[in-house]
């Protein structure tokens, strides 16, 4: 070998990959949910493209925007997300069919003309066609589908109160994943959450999955949203989490990844009594200190390392929003200029998106 090849081998041997989709390659595949007006934002395709494969839009497949009103589909952004998609080569997740929480399904779902509440058979028809609808408008075009959002009480309870649960129990669960699995059956069907990698939701979930299974419903993937905070983050309790759904042969996806960077949890403690002083929280508007994106770099190498160990189990990983200016953490549940994506505001790499890249060579399971 010529000296100066002998130089330059070491530098090529352990030159870094050039995007999260080369790192993650015949690991798992790389997502991103996406603000809905994507085909028009040309100027985020070029970070797009170099990083993810598989595109969630961020609203405008849910009931509410979908089926404000009774019997009026609105397709026009749906439509227009799964052209682009289409266009530019990405995968679609569609994101969500049936979302059991009463403030994100519009009022009228459960009640008849007069606005008395549907018995089981009617609302379930009312269900069924939704479903229908819409994942037979896509179907061969989205690939994986979060059916069931959001269905566990966070309290004591199994499920969370709702509409869907007051007429049919828990029964709405699998008659969505049994809808949606005659109206496309290649499509690969999620049950998607919110702290489900958390022992005593994740009872809960373990329970929801067994009966479905026993009950042979096409369920394929559990969603673990991974909305985290920094310094909180259960890293413990996720890889539980990914041991469990290993022993019950679920896949895993990570749907909706981020790491706030200002704790969000007290907004809802103590009956609300704190909110007034929290809306006045703002603390990194001019950027976010180095000291804080090492540590978020940090943690979220640790994550990698984790999703690394249990890549067999894991289809894919989605980061909720593309950059630190687009992330919903600016907005909820109070405004403040937030950095909890891999990517800044001027869609630079921040200290997290190497940590990443350099957990990934690490050998995995
Ligand atoms: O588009 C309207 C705008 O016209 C209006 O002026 C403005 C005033 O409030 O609202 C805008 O709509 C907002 C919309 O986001 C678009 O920005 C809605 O109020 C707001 O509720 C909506 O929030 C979305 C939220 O889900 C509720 O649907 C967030 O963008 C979205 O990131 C968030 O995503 C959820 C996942 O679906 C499920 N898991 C949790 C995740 C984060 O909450």
């Amino acid at each position: 070998m010529k000296p100066f090849l002998f130089l330059l081998f070491p530098v090529i041997a352990f030159a870094e990959p050039s995007s999260l989709i080369e790192a993650t390659k015949g690991k798992f595949e790389m997502g991103v949910g996406i603000n809905d007006r994507i085909p028009e934002m040309k100027e985020e395709w070029p970070l797009l493209k170099k990083h993810f494969h598989l595109i969630t839009p961020e609203n405008c497949m849910k009931p509410d925007a979908i089926q404000r009103k009774k019997g009026v589909f609105n397709f026009k952004r749906a439509d227009a997300f799964v052209s682009f998609a289409g266009e530019q080569g990405y995968g679609v997740v569609g994101h969500t069919l049936v979302w059991a929480k009463d403030d994100r399904t519009p009022a009228w779902f459960y009640l008849d003309d007069e606005g008395k509440p549907l018995n089981r058979d009617k609302l379930l028809a009312r269900m069924k066609l939704h479903i229908d609808t819409v994942v037979g408008r896509y179907k061969g075009k989205i690939a994986m589908w979060d059916v069931v959002n959001e269905a566990l009480h966070d309290g004591e309870e199994f499920l969370r109160p709702s509409g869907w649960t007051k007429a049919c129990g828990e029964d709405f669960i699998a008659k969505a994943f049994e809808y949606a699995h005659a109206a496309d059956p290649k499509a690969l069907l999620i049950y998607n959450d919110y702290n489900n990698e958390l022992s005593k939701k994740r009872a809960k979930m373990d329970r929801l999955i067994r009966s479905l299974k026993a009950k042979k419903v096409p369920i394929h993937a559990i969603g673990l949203q991974g909305h985290y905070t920094i310094d909180r983050i259960p890293f413990e309790e996720l890889e539980a989490t990914l041991k469990w759904a290993q022993s019950l042969d679920m896949q895993v996806v990570v749907s909706e990844l981020d790491i706030d960077m200002i704790p969000r949890g007290r907004w809802w403690a103590d009956g609300n009594i704190h909110r007034e002083e929290m809306a006045k929280i703002n603390p990194y508007p001019d950027g976010c200190p180095p000291e804080l994106l090492k540590k978020q770099a940090e943690q979220y190498a640790q994550l990698f390392e984790i999703f690394n160990r249990y890549s067999d189990s894991i289809a894919r990983i989605s980061f909720w929003n593309l950059h630190d200016g687009h992330s919903w953490l600016n907005d909820f549940p109070w405004k403040r200029v937030n950095h909890p994506l891999l990517f800044d505001r001027e869609r630079n790499e921040k200290p997290a998106y190497h940590a990443v890249i350099q957990a990934l060579q690490k050998t995995g399971n």
